[in-house]
Formats: structure tokens, sequence, C-alpha cells
């Protein structure tokens, strides 16, 4: 029977698989879905999930649900709360491909899903869950996107949904969208971090957290690497390249690889390589130590907003798949972040600042030699170019001011 059980090795805990919390209550860890043993071999189940982009149901129409074989799987088709999330292409880099010096780079565009950002698949399967245990009111801390996800997802649930942001340090766009899907805001004085914290401090014992803490959003995220797996032929690329802030994006996709791996999907591993923000990068810090222990950055400072995070909540899981993959941790300046981001654009792609931090990193490898010109790599870019305009305008104006006094 799936259910949930303590991520921390050695711990053990178990739990029922709807038990209402967020961390262990023996060691205080995070929680993890433990999925039931697919029933079918790999090749009959990869026909499944393709045949179902046929399908007109309800659950096949998302790209997550579609692949719900390895997922919480108890709601039925009418249980399921979906904005037909997912089904993203991949796109290959033209220009950008060019500037990094490697033919064979490819986007993945998750900031091409519903609300414009990764987030959507997540929620899909955490409001699902939300709604079956009967949570009435549901809330997250964010820097932007999970709020707007979580608006929309609540919504379309009938349900509450309340968002706790930085104050001033949100993009107007993702701020617009959170307001337009009915969410009830509080804005709270420092960073994404004093957020999380007051929600988590928070004595309100109705509201459902829906942070990427909750095992069911990395549930729903995970899908982006069946999609993406699917896409390439079952053939995993050489390198995944995400971008990191509170980290359950690359805990997800490190989930999905251990989880394939481990039921015969795929025989080879992508090295999982995860960008920070400098000002944001206490993972890439803890990485380049050797430390055992993650130490937070107490003023996260970088314009990629999305990504202003200093203690990343799902490390351990993250670096997890790090290890498990042969992958690496690093950062980019917001000067490389502008660069890369400006490059994208000029593909005719576009993306969000955080989003650019995978091409910034790729280009500072093959800069110092550290990729190899024929390797595959799939860049994965989680924002739409539309959640933050007012950076890409004072960027630009900046730009044109610096040439006109040449
Ligand atoms: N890219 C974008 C566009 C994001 O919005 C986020 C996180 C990340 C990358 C990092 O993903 O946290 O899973 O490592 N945004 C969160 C939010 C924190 O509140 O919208 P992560």
């Amino acid at each position: 029977m799936a259910h949930l059980q303590c991520s921390a090795t050695g711990c053990g805990t178990t739990l029922d698989l709807h038990h209402r919390a967020h961390s262990c209550p023996k060691c205080g860890d995070l929680l993890e879905v433990v999925i039931d043993p697919p029933q079918e071999d790999p090749s009959a189940l990869k026909q499944r999930w393709l045949s179902r982009r046929m399908s007109f149901d309800m659950r096949d129409t998302s790209g997550v649900w579609r692949f719900r074989e390895f997922l919480p799987d108890c709601y039925g088709p009418d249980g399921v709360v979906t904005l037909s999330e997912g089904n993203v292409p991949l796109v290959r880099a033209q220009k950008a491909a060019a500037w990094v010096g490697l033919p064979h780079l490819s986007f993945k565009h998750l900031g091409w899903n519903p609300t414009g950002s990764f987030k959507d698949l997540g929620m899909t399967a955490g409001m699902t869950e939300a709604k079956f245990v009967g949570a009435t009111a549901v809330g997250c801390a964010s820097t932007g996107n999970t709020a707007a996800s979580l608006a929309a997802y609540a919504a379309r649930a009938g349900v509450i949904g309340r968002v706790f942001l930085p104050a001033g340090q949100t993009s107007q766009n993702k701020l617009a969208q959170a307001l337009d899907f009915g969410a009830e805001l509080v804005e709270i004085e420092g960073s994404f971090d004093d957020a999380l914290n007051t929600l988590l401090d928070g004595s309100d014992p109705s509201l459902y957290f829906l942070n990427s803490i909750n095992p069911f959003r990395i549930e729903g995220q995970k899908t982006a690497m069946f999609e993406l797996l699917e896409q390439l032929g079952w053939q995993p690329p050489d390198y995944l390249v995400v971008p990191g802030g509170n980290l359950g994006n690359s805990s997800a996709f490190g989930k999905a690889f251990i989880e394939l791996k481990k039921y015969g999907f795929i025989d080879k591993l992508p090295r999982i390589v995860i960008v920070q923000a400098h000002g944001a990068n206490p993972l890439a810090r803890m990485w380049e130590s050797g430390s055992a222990e993650l130490e937070a950055v107490a003023r996260p400072e970088t314009d990629a907003t999305a990504i202003r995070i200093g203690n990343p909540r799902s490390w351990r899981k993250a670096l997890n798949g790090v290890r498990f993959t042969g992958g690496f941790v690093m950062d980019v300046t917001d000067e490389e972040i502008g660069e890369a981001k400006a490059m994208i654009g000029r593909d005719g792609i576009g993306c969000e600042p955080a989003s650019a931090t995978t091409l910034a990193g790729i280009r500072k490898l093959t800069a110092a030699g550290k990729l190899e010109r024929e390797a595959r790599v799939v860049a994965i870019l989680t924002g739409h170019v539309l959640k933050d305009t007012d950076y890409i305008v004072k960027a630009q104006k900046k730009k044109h001011a610096a040439e006109h006094s040449r």
C-alpha cells in the first residue's frame, strides 16, 4: 500500500498515506510518499502512457495524471483537481546552443504550464490530496509562483487559498495572478524564509500546507521527468540542469530517477546539476566546502527573486538525487543570469530570471572545459517570460543607456 515515510536515512518511521503532517513526528525530517510497485512491465506501461495522449479523459489530458501508476492514485476521475497541466514541449536550443558551444542542448519549458510555472505539476497533486482529506483552506509561503499556482488550483477546488509573501519582494505579475484567482494575501516583512517560518509556526491547524515540503507536491513534480524521458524515447540525457531555490523541484527529479531505475524503466541516469544564484547559494557553498550540514544564508540577495531563498527545506532530499545520479551543485552571479536570460529570449523562447541560472551554469561549465562538447544536455526552464516583466524592462533600459553613452 502506498504510504508516507520519513526521508531521513535510518529513521524508518512510516505513516498512513493521508496522515496530515509535513514532517516526521519522531525526528522532524521531511516525509516522502512511497508508491506501490507498478503492476505492469516497463514497455507495456510506457505504451499505455503514450496511448493516453489520444484520450480526452480528464486525467489523461493531464501530463501529471497520465503517469498515475507512479502517483498516489486513490482519487478516481472525479476527485482530481486539474487544469490539464504538463504536456510541455522539449525545445531545441539554437542561438543559446551556439553561445555555450553545445550542439545537443534542449530546454524543457515547464513555464509553459497553466499558470506559467512548474508549480502546477505539484499543485494538481497537492490540491487533489487536500480536497481528499477535506481541507477547506490551503496555504503556502512563496516568492510568487507557488502563490499563483496555489490560488488557481484552490479556485478550482473551491477552497480558500491563503498566500504568505515577502512584502515588496515578489514580482507584480505573480502577485496579480494570485489576486486574480482570488487568493487571500498575507504580506510578511522579511524574506521568503521568514514567510515560511511564519506559516509553519502559525497556529491555524485548519490550514493545509502546500509548500514543496508537502510530499504530494513532490509526487506531481516528479512526472516532468517521465514526460521528458518519453520525449527522448526513454534515452536519458547526460546532464539535467535545474535551478535551485527551496530545492523541492530537484528533489522531485531525483526521486523520479531513483524510482524509474529501481523498477527497470531506465538503465542510465542523467547527472542532476543544481544551479543556485550566488547571493542565495547555501547548497552550492555546502557542496564546495564538503560540509555535512547546510548552513543557511541569513540575507539572501539576487535579482532572480523566485530563488531568493537562504534556508532551503528540501536540501537533504535534493542532495540524495544529486549523489544518486553522480551530479553536482554550483552557482552563478546575477550578471551571468542576466546574460543567459537575454540569450534564451533571443532564441524566441524566453523565461523568467531564475530559469536562466541553467544556461548561465552551462556556459560557465563549458567555458571551464567541464562539459564535453558532445554531451546531451537538457536545461529545465521553470517560469514563463511574462512572470517578471519589470526585470526585463529594467535590463533592456540599462542596456540601451550603456550603448548610447559609448
Ligand atoms: N524557478 C522558479 C521560476 C521558481 O519560482 C522557483 C521556486 C524555483 C525555480 C526553485 O524551485 O524551490 O523547487 O528549488 N519558487 C518558489 C515559489 C519558492 O514560492 O514560487 P525549488
